[in-house]
């Protein structure tokens, strides 16, 4: 998804512009550009590409001043190009834009504006807000309000106003304007946008990652707000045009969280955060040797009184996250014995959903921006319902509008393929279904206390479990080379091959599709032939003997088959291969089942030349229909 950033201080904007692009470059894009004001002129520069074909054109000419704004787009409306790229500019060529989202009324707003004699350039969406704020900005100034740096609202501010007020759909917005070289306009709808506060700059960007080299300290701004960043201060207004005082946060983490630290890739780096991550997200609620939900002692949303008195939950999700919502699933109807609806966001918010009046609602997204998780919630919030969100990203949109958020706590997820971010989820959401266990007295307190023993194990078995990741990569090697992989399991492990499949053809473009175990003789098994591998995904001891089964009539018809499994297992004599995990209770095994397919993903990836870390098609944060 597309990037923004802006910058406002003493030095040469077009460097730091390009380091704060690359640090979105995980976010997936698939063409770049910089806009540098100085002396009245504002110097556009975009390309078709990586960053590197953008740093080759920089490379010809020098262009210098402290003011500027950026872009990595991805591609929506209109093919990748030169053309197509941001920054995008008016006819004056005096005011220059780069957003993120989406101007759902951009075709109406378009003839609009060809009706009155402006000729566009490009096929996007974006290019009208530079039009129109143009439209308004002459409008004003005609009238009489000729710019007066530093009094009363300027006409650009009101220009803006009145353009975004035009506007249907999603925008992260920075705006560049010729006539005000002290300052940046930055404004957001439903796209994320944080401001960076350092000393003598200010910076404006889509995450965190691109403003740590020059500050910790952060403004996120809220829906519908404006920002106007000047070398010294920023100003806040909100969607009714007031001025907004707002704390700055301060970014704990450190950059280098955001770094590879050593690893080839983001992506194997963050499949070993996992160890660490589990531990983060688990220690800080074991209180006592029981979980405290600290976060949830509010006032008016006590987490004990809601799940005491669900009569169901409902999870939805979208992509991984609704994976971990599937686990989920297993886990609370297992441990809790409460009915669990799990629905994939896109779904939901389009089939007239029924709520119920005691539904506990969860909503599962890593970035907290993913746009139709977050109608899901809005929606499930209008039909009365109280929202329990599960997020990676402080200050995300879903982390705001929730009643309440549990923080996965895993650090900056950079890869666009989720791996740290799916295991902390289900670390949270095993939490929560132990702790509702416990509340409706589904388990003894003892029982409750060495489930909780158990998962506290979990960082150690995942480092283990780890170490042997160069029997993956062998694996790897042999296999890339099917056309087909296919994921099989039965509950939890049904769950489980459904991320498995999503990894696989995510980063190594292989065709994978996980089933229900039971299901392979009601369809798949006619695909099976010596060019398919199965992966079976066994560790619920219970059905062992039917996976057993399952594997047998794969073999015969030719396939290859791993098993996936724990260390005492009965698969050698029948699979052509076993990877062992280390034993812990059958319904914890989703946080280490997944671990080796993670690596199986990653090595196939390597071993077809594709950057697993940067995936075709895909963005990281999909805040876009
Ligand atoms: C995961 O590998 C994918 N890139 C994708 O399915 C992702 O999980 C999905 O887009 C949801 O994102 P979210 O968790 O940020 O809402």
């Amino acid at each position: 998804m597309c990037g923004i950033t802006g910058y406002i201080g003493d030095s040469q904007a077009a460097p730091v512009l390009l380091g704060a692009l690359k640090k979105l470059e995980y976010r997936g894009y698939d063409s770049a550009g910089i806009a540098v004001l100085d002396e009245g002129t504002i110097t556009v520069r975009k390309a078709k590409g990586p960053l590197s074909a953008l740093e080759e054109k920089l490379a010809d000419a020098v262009i210098t001043g402290s003011l500027g704004i950026g872009h990595t787009r991805w591609a929506t409306h209109g093919e990748p190009s030169d053309i197509n790229s941001h920054p995008h500019t008016d006819v004056s060529g005096q005011i220059a834009v780069v957003h993120n989202g989406i101007i759902e009324n951009y075709l109406s707003l378009k003839e609009w504006l060809q009706t009155r004699e402006v000729v566009f350039r490009s096929e996007t969406d974006t290019e009208v807000i530079a039009h129109l704020i143009n439209f308004y900005y002459t409008g004003e100034k005609a009238s009489g309000g000729m710019p007066k740096p530093g009094f009363g609202e300027p006409p650009l501010l009101r220009a803006v106003q009145n353009a975004l007020e035009r506007l249907e759909g999603s925008y992260a917005l920075a705006i560049a304007v010729a006539d005000y070289p002290d300052r940046i306009i930055a404004a957001r709808k439903d796209s994320p946008l944080v401001i960076g506060l350092g000393q003598g700059e200010n910076l404006i960007a889509s995450d965190i990652p691109a403003l740590l080299p020059h500050t910790r300290d952060v403004i996120y701004m809220e829906e519908g707000e404006l920002a106007v960043l000047y070398r010294d201060h920023v100003e806040l207004i909100n969607a009714q045009g007031g001025r907004v005082i707002r704390a700055p946060s301060r970014v704990e983490w450190d950059a280098e969280a955001a770094e590879k630290g050593g690893f080839a890739h983001f992506m194997l780096k963050e499949i070993h955060d996992q160890a660490k991550a589990l531990s983060d997200t688990l220690r800080p609620r074991i209180k006592n040797g029981g979980i405290v939900f600290e976060e949830f002692d509010f006032e008016n949303f006590s987490f004990e009184a809601c799940a005491g008195e669900a009569k169901r939950i409902v999870i939805t999700a979208c992509g991984t996250a609704w994976h971990a919502a599937m686990v989920a699933k297993y886990a609370f109807e297992h441990f809790a014995r409460i009915p669990v609806e799990v629905d994939i966001a896109s779904e939901y918010r389009y089939r007239n959903p029924v709520p119920g009046e005691k539904d506990l609602v969860i909503i599962i997204s890593q970035s907290g921006e993913t746009a139709d998780t977050l109608a899901a919630m809005r929606l499930a919030k209008k039909g009365g319902n109280r929202i329990l969100a599960i997020t990676n990203v402080v200050g995300s949109t879903l982390a705001r509008e929730a009643d309440l958020t549990l923080f996965t706590w895993a650090g900056p997820e950079i890869a666009v393929a989720s791996t740290k971010a799916f295991t902390t989820q289900l670390m949270c959401l095993y939490l929560l279904a132990l702790k509702l266990a416990r509340v409706r007295s589904r388990v003894t307190e003892g029982a409750y206390r060495n489930y909780i023993d158990e998962l506290a194990r979990l960082p150690l078995l995942a480092e283990e479990l780890l170490s042997k990741q160069k029997l993956i990569q062998r694996f790897a090697s042999r296999q890339f080379n099917k056309t087909k992989v296919f994921f099989m399991g039965r509950q939890f492990d049904y769950a489980i091959s459904l991320e498995s499949a999503l990894k696989l053809k995510e980063i190594s473009y292989t065709h994978s599709e996980a089933f229900a175990a039971g299901e392979l003789k009601h369809g798949p098994i006619a695909l099976v032939d010596k060019n398919t591998l199965v992966v079976a995904i066994a560790t619920q001891t219970a059905l062992f003997d039917k996976i057993i089964s399952n594997i047998k009539e794969i073999s015969a018809r030719g396939g290859a088959s791993l098993v996936i499994t724990w260390e005492d297992n009965p698969f050698g004599p029948v699979a052509d291969e076993v990877f062992t995990i280390p034993k812990t209770l059958d319904p914890f095994s989703p946080m280490l089942a997944i671990i080796p397919a993670q690596l199986f993903a990653y090595y196939c990836s390597i071993q077809r030349g594709n950057n697993p870390d940067k995936p075709r098609n895909l963005a990281k944060s999909v805040t876009v229909e």
